[in-house]
């Protein structure tokens, strides 16, 4: 399957993937989901927030189903694992179960959530958190790609009706439990000699979109004394987050920078930049902003407070998943629609499959065939364990 999906969005240049909400890729990405769920006779339904779901029976509020997937957009020069594994791996679960003859006593389903890597609107997780209600959906709507299109605009023209967003109880109401396989995206499995692990925490993680103001002019008629360049702001903010991450035991990084209006021989009038801080520590995080924020103009685009998974379903799972010694528990700096879930009370859990390079949200992101493997058997394993 993952290699029924490796021309979709391929950059051939660098072999990395771009696959934006709402591309021509993610719509390729989503035909392909529904073809997969019609091949196994599942039921498939996209709710009004653009999540996928394809049902092996039915969930009601009364039966709710055990879930798993991930989803299919990408980073810009992403990896080819970071998603799709998870919806791939599912799907191949599904398969296992069936060839051993499980019946479940509850519905099974696989679900891809919209838009979780938030690579054209900032905001992460926009599906999953659309659907459990903590992104407004006036405040989604207006959000706007590089191109100044709305998410409105966006939606409509790939036919779909906007007015339906919003928090979706019918919908969760069906999920009862949900586990996202994913990519490790770090080297704790390598370091553990282990293919397969399970999620303890996620960090609490934010962007922050900071906005810097100047003068536009000649690069060469302009003395020095007389400019207003917006990119010294900038580079101040860019080292002082790498001192103040190094001081505070975080990690800080701007990935994004969009600088106006972008010629070789001209200071530039505007830059806008995006801060990405993540840590163990909270209150670590928000300091750094804090410090980072004092007399510049910024703005939090997204926030998310730490997760915790489930102890009693994450050693339940790390049982189920390991065979004969309980998959190791690893905390993570990524952030998943797992832990949206988890954090709207959706009793949530993740495996991660070993990444022997660490590398993510690059196109040098891997996974040995034999990992993927073990990962759709720990994930058949899981699934058989919460679905008796
Ligand atoms: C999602 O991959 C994230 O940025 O953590
Ligand atoms: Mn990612
Ligand atoms: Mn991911
Ligand atoms: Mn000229």
């Amino acid at each position: 399957m993952l290699e029924q999906l490796a021309h979709i969005g391929r950059d051939p240049k660098t072999g990395g993937y771009v696959r934006d909400a709402w591309s021509a890729a993610d719509l390729e990405l989503r035909e392909w989901f529904a073809g997969e769920a019609g091949r196994r006779g599942l039921a498939l339904r996209e709710d009004p927030n653009g999540n996928l779901w394809a049902w092996w029976g039915t969930p009601s509020p009364e039966r709710p189903g055990v879930v798993t997937g991930s989803h299919l957009d990408s980073v810009r020069q992403g990896g080819a694992y970071d998603g799709p594994l998870g919806v791939v791996s599912a799907f191949a679960a599904l398969d296992l179960l069936r060839e051993r003859g499980v019946t479940p006593s509850v519905p099974v389903g696989v679900a891809c959530f919209s838009d979780e890597e938030g690579a054209r609107f900032g905001v992460p997780c926009v599906g999953s958190r659309l659907l459990t209600g903590v992104l407004p959906p006036e405040r989604a709507l207006a959000l706007t790609d590089d191109d100044g299109d709305t998410l409105a605009d966006v939606l409509k023209r790939a036919g779909r009706e906007p007015g339906g967003l919003g928090r979706d109880d019918g919908t969760l109401a069906a999920v009862g439990t949900f586990v996202e396989l994913h990519v490790e995206q770090g080297r704790g499995l390598v370091g553990e000699g282990r293919s397969v692990g399970v999620a303890g925490a996620i960090w609490p993680h934010g962007r922050w979109r900071f906005d810097f103001h100047g003068r536009a002019d000649h690069a060469g008629t302009t003395r020095l004394a007389d400019r207003d360049d917006p990119m010294l702001p900038l580079a101040r903010m860019v080292l002082a987050a790498r001192e103040a991450a190094e001081r505070r035991g975080v990690v800080a990084t701007v990935g994004k920078v969009r600088v106006s209006p972008g010629n070789a021989n001209a200071i530039p009038g505007e830059v806008a930049a995006w801060l990405d801080a993540r840590g163990a520590d909270e209150e670590a995080v928000r300091a750094l902003v804090a410090e980072l924020s004092e007399g510049a103009q910024v703005r939090e685009e997204s926030w998310t407070p730490v997760v915790t998974f489930d102890p009693a379903l994450r050693d339940r799972i790390a049982r189920a998943a390991g065979g004969d010694t309980p998959a190791p528990i690893l905390p993570t700096g990524a952030g998943h629609d797992a832990g949206i879930l988890a954090a709207a009370g959706v009793p949530s859990a993740m495996l991660f499959v070993r990444n022997p390079t660490g590398v993510s949200h690059s196109p040098g992101e891997h996974a040995e065939r034999a990992d993927c493997e073990a990962g759709v058997v720990a994930l058949a394993d899981v699934l058989e364990e919460l679905c008796r």
